[in-house]
């Protein structure tokens, strides 16, 4: 099975097309619906996006580009905070909602704030919109509180076009940085570091023509790796980012999972007894908080009890109600940063509501472990950051049924074997 491109690469390399008149073509960009509203943003604001065959867009944003991104859509999404930076650059004015997406915290932007205003902009709020102005950006030293992902890459693309060199210490090092990095390079910004801790952006006076291919998404490889850990099946991944998943893969390994790296891709494989491994959350190379909730899922299976801790998000067990209703046995300590799994636990089929996505991923991982049918609602979620996850089930084994609510029905041993 391939993996997809990466939604939290695609998203900030579509607002980075804002950053020329010239056309950017996109290769690897998953079908998903953050992807559509980023799309109908780009669109509204006047850029013209042409999606080629396999997953191709070419973005180009010629003429006059719009400063005010559609209230309606990014009050959906939280990653419409990303046109920020871009069109403070670009027209030296952003207005957009604050942003909405997965209630997994508070997850604030003081930190895209702050930066921008080192860089010389105004930002101003009223109820429900930043309104941030800059007749000029000048580059800046800046130390942010804390890595933040999506802060880094918008103070990265606001930084391309500023006067000057920019340095971002503390920065986030996800993987989709480096892939915004690679896909501003070619568009001939002047970017080091990132990757690392500490960005260094040397200010162009402007950008020309983007091509770039986007990485395999890692948070989606981790989920279907886990999936099959989790069912006892067998795979083989094609462009599983296994660098990129080292914390992923040393539990998966001490849980009694093999993963092996071979010419085509990574196989995984259950070897036996799934046995419990306790984690904590951290940021990149640190364990993904955004495979949490499915290694929570995993560890319902194992024999024993496993202690799961969650640094960054304070909403992030908005699950386990719903996988208890599946018939796990996860208990919450009282400062809801932390929960003990006791397994393992015989999943039975019931109707559980999917909160976010990558609840939605732990919710469909149980349900695929549990005996009898489970009715999953609130599916929308999963098609904001998997690209068709019913038929990549379905080649796992899964059975799954579409319709306003998706069936899983047990594929227990189906999905062995399966490839
Ligand atoms: N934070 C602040 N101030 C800020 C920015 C962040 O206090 O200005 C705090 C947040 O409240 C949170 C922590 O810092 O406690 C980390 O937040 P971060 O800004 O890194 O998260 P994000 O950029 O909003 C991205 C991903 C999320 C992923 C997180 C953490 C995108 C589009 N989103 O969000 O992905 O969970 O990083 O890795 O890249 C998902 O794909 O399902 C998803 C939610």
């Amino acid at each position: 099975m391939r993996i997809s491109g990466a939604k939290n690469a695609a998203l900030p390399i579509m607002a980075a097309a804002l950053l020329t008149d010239q056309p950017c073509r996109l290769e690897n960009v998953p079908r998903l619906a953050d992807v559509d509203n980023s799309i109908a943003i780009l669109t509204e604001l006047g850029a013209s996006v042409d999606r080629g065959a396999e997953n191709t867009l070419t973005i180009t944003a010629a003429g006059s580009i719009g400063s005010s991104v559609p209230y309606e859509r990014a009050r959906v999404m939280r990653a419409s905070i990303l046109f920020m930076g871009p069109l403070l650059a670009r027209n030296g004015e952003a207005i957009l909602a604050k942003p909405g997406g997965d209630d997994i915290g508070m997850r604030r932007v003081d930190q895209h704030v702050a930066g921008m205003v080192q860089m010389g902009a105004s930002v101003d709020e009223d109820e429900g919109n930043f309104i941030c102005r800059a007749e000029h950006l000048t580059g800046a030293d800046i130390l942010l509180d804390m890595p933040t992902v999506t802060g880094t890459e918008n103070l990265m693309m606001a930084a391309t076009l500023a006067d000057g060199q920019t340095t971002i210490s503390n920065a986030a090092r996800e993987p989709h940085i480096a892939d915004l990095a690679h896909a501003l390079n070619t568009m001939g910004a002047r970017i080091s570091g990132a990757g690392s801790d500490r960005i260094e952006v040397e200010g162009v006076a402007r950008l020309g023509a983007g091509n770039h291919r986007v990485c395999p998404d890692y948070l989606e490889a981790g989920t279907y790796a886990i999936a099959v850990a989790a069912t006892g099946g067998e795979v083989m991944l094609v462009d599983f980012p296994a660098v990129d998943l080292r914390s992923l893969v040393t539990k998966l390994r001490m849980a009694g999972v093999l993963v092996e790296v071979e010419a085509e891709g990574v196989r995984v494989r259950r070897e036996g007894p799934i046995r419990p491994v306790d984690l904590i959350t951290w940021t990149h190379p640190g364990f993904a908080t955004d495979l949490q909730p499915q290694y929570t899922a995993l560890m319902t299976q194992a024999a024993g009890t496993s202690v799961i801790q969650e640094f960054l998000f304070e909403n992030r067990f908005n699950y386990v109600s719903e996988l208890n209703a599946l018939g796990a046995n996860i208990e919450l300590f009282p400062h809801r940063r932390g929960i003990r799994v006791h397994g393992p636990s015989a999943l039975r089929g019931n109707a559980v509501t999917i909160p976010d996505i990558r609840a939605g991923a732990a919710l469909m991982i149980g349900a695929m472990c549990a005996g009898g049918g489970t009715t999953l609602s609130g599916v929308e979620h999963l098609d904001r950051g998997y690209e068709d996850m019913a038929g990549k089930l379905s080649q796992l084994g899964a059975q799954v049924r579409e319709g306003a609510v998706r069936a899983v029905d047990s594929p227990g041993e189906a999905i062995a074997g399966a490839e």
